[in-house]
């Protein structure tokens, strides 16, 4: 499995930063005036993470959380757990979960029902990725980069056990 991976472009860098931008308005205009809270969802929203931020004009903080989604490769199994739980307050405050791409939508679903537990003025969900097509949980996102029909992608956060996470671009993984 090591070398021989096949990949292919999708994403492009300068695409993804026109798209990431445009996202960052619509929050920034969104959320103006607000009490927000981002929480990354690890490991994957780091670099959309870093890069959306310098583009935010609105007032935020920003906590980390880390879920684990047992499978380990392609497929996810259905089982959550939270490794690393954010650390700051979530009550009374507008909080986006920051993801990296909602596929089953299974890891999202588990997480905003555990921060509504704890009594968010609103809670909304951004995605780099929407891949509609294995949708299993009723769940979707309110701000969506890119849709996605199939094929698993690496790059940009994502991973495939663990490679191509520091890629600039989007690749789809070739059979
Ligand atoms: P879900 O619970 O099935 O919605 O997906 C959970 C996680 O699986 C995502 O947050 C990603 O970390 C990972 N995942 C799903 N699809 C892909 C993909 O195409 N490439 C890389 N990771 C993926
Ligand atoms: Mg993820």
């Amino acid at each position: 499995m090591a070398q021989d991976v096949k990949k292919r472009l999708l994403l492009s860098r300068e695409i993804i930063d026109r798209r990431v931008k445009e996202l960052a308005a619509t929050l920034s205009r969104d959320y103006r005036g607000r009490d927000v809270v981002i929480v990354c969802v690890l490991k994957g929203a780091f670099m959309f993470l870093a890069d959306l931020t310098r583009y935010l004009e609105m007032s935020y903080i920003v906590d980390f959380v880390r879920l684990a989604s047992y499978g380990s490769s392609t497929e996810s199994s259905g089982k959550v757990a939270v490794t690393k739980d954010i650390e700051i307050s979530v009550e009374g405050r507008d909080v986006i979960i920051l993801e990296d791409i909602v596929d089953t939508g299974t890891t999202l679903l588990y997480l905003r029902d555990l921060l509504k537990k704890r009594s968010p003025a609103s809670l909304k969900i951004c995605t780099l990725i929407d891949k509609k097509e294995r949708r299993i949980a009723e769940i979707d996102a309110d701000y969506v980069g890119f849709d996605l029909d199939e094929g698993f992608v690496v790059g940009y956060g994502l991973d495939f056990n663990e490679r191509f996470r520091c890629l600039p671009s989007v690749y789809v993984i070739e059979e």
